[in-house]
């Protein structure tokens, strides 16, 4: 009865591995829950390369804008370092990113209570986390004009004689709108929001800034608002993150809080992530479903990759997509009970070792605890 159609890019690197176990696990939901994915496969990144010599065909691209949901895997790795900046892997997802304008990038850091040990940080510091950072993805430094490598030869005092230029940019409107689906979602969760920027040295952070109280005076005067520069807001997502609930920050200090955050769970490889843009005439947003790790060239290939970040971006796809958030509850709570199982991939082993399992075998347990 309920039909959703899935464009599935697994990439490069590990993505194809754990991208593998997400099959797994939409299959069971096939099988047992009546719902029906059409799915289909296409290439990004160095993948797409290797064959079309863009890390994006145009095609794909089409694809991708008339889904109901992407999901992807990770792109990336050391064979593309010499291509030309314009075909670089990681050209192709900003470009998805870009096009079907995905400006509110949610990445919850959950610490799972089996992994609460395993953190870098003291139990005590992350047992029972739940925090939430939207993170803007389709404005400022990423994408602002002007950029580019350019000569600097009339600048006699410029050794080596070049120049980099990358511009942050923010419009009022690019703020208000991340800042709206933040509000939304924390009114949801535990109603409070803390906004990060640098207003203290830059105008862009002071425009976040207003724009967000704006939004909240005007439109959300219930839930808590704070304001935090982002510097310090690394050191308190380390210091006391529990202190958090939704974070809402530009695109540059949301891919670097948000890979801290990771660590408050135990390892990268645990974190999901969903990229979202307008509603559409369907209800559904756009909407694009990837880890927030990348490509793992270091462990590529070897069956070691953790494919709950991915598994868990599906999770996130059956809630914010499908409105299955039934079937996202119980997905999540089989990764729980696989984890207090004690069963664990090489990223989650403690230093005093253990026996890792394969990418594949934690890919079946978790849909073995989905029967259960
Ligand atoms: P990375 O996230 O690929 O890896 C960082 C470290 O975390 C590595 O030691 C890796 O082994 C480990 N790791 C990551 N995911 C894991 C998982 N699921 N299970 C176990 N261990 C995991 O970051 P990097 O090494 O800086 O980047 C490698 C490539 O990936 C680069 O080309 C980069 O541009 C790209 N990248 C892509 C994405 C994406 O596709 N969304 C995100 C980040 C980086
Ligand atoms: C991420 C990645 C990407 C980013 C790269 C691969 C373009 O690091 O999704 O966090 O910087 O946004
Ligand atoms: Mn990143």
């Amino acid at each position: 009865s309920d039909r959703y159609s899935l464009l599935i890019l697994p990439g490069d690197g590990i993505g194809p591995e754990v991208m593998g176990e997400v099959v797994k696990v939409i299959d069971w939901f096939q099988v047992n829950r009546g719902m029906t994915f059409d799915v289909t496969h296409d290439l990004v990144g160095g993948a797409a390369y290797d064959v079309h010599g863009v890390p994006l065909a145009d095609a794909t691209m089409a694809k991708a804008q008339a889904v109901d949901a992407v999901l992807l895997g990770a792109v990336g790795g050391p064979k593309y370092d010499v291509l030309d900046f314009s075909v670089k892997p990681e050209r192709g997802l900003l470009r998805l990113r870009k096009e079907m304008d995905l400006f509110a990038n949610l990445r919850p850091a959950q610490c799972f209570d089996a992994l609460a040990d395993f953190s870098s940080l003291k139990r005590e510091v992350v047992a029972g986390l739940d925090i939430l950072i939207v993170r803007e993805l389709t404005s400022g430094v990423y994408f602002g004009e002007p950029r580019g490598i350019h000569s600097d030869d009339n600048n006699p005092d410029n050794e080596g004689g070049r120049v980099g230029i990358n511009t942050q940019r923010y419009t009022s409107g690019e703020i208000r709108r991340v800042a709206r689906s933040a509000f939304e979602l924390a009114r949801a969760r535990g109603n409070k929001v803390c906004s990060m920027e640098k207003a203290n040295v830059m105008e862009s952070g002071i425009l976040w800034r207003e724009e967000v109280q704006w939004v909240h005076d005007n439109e959300y005067p219930d839930v808590a608002l704070s304001h935090m520069y982002a510097d310090n807001g690394a050191m308190q997502l380390v210091r006391a993150p529990r202190q958090f609930d939704v974070i809402v920050t530009d695109n540059l200090f949301g891919d670097l809080l948000s890979d801290a955050a990771a660590m408050l769970t135990g390892s990268l490889g645990m974190l999901p992530s969903a990229s979202l843009g307008a509603v559409m005439a369907n209800g559904r947003p756009k909407a694009l479903y990837e880890p927030v790790h990348g490509s793992a060239p270091d462990i590529a290939g070897q069956g070691k990759a953790n494919p709950i970040a991915c598994i868990l971006s599906f999770a996130m796809a059956l809630r914010y997509s499908f409105g299955e958030g039934a079937a996202a509850d119980a997905l999540e709570a089989a990764v729980e009970r696989v984890l207090a199982d004690g069963l664990r991939t090489a990223d989650l082993m403690g230093p005093d070792g253990g026996t890792p399992i394969s990418t594949a075998q934690m890919g079946d347990a978790i849909v073995a605890a989905l029967e259960a």
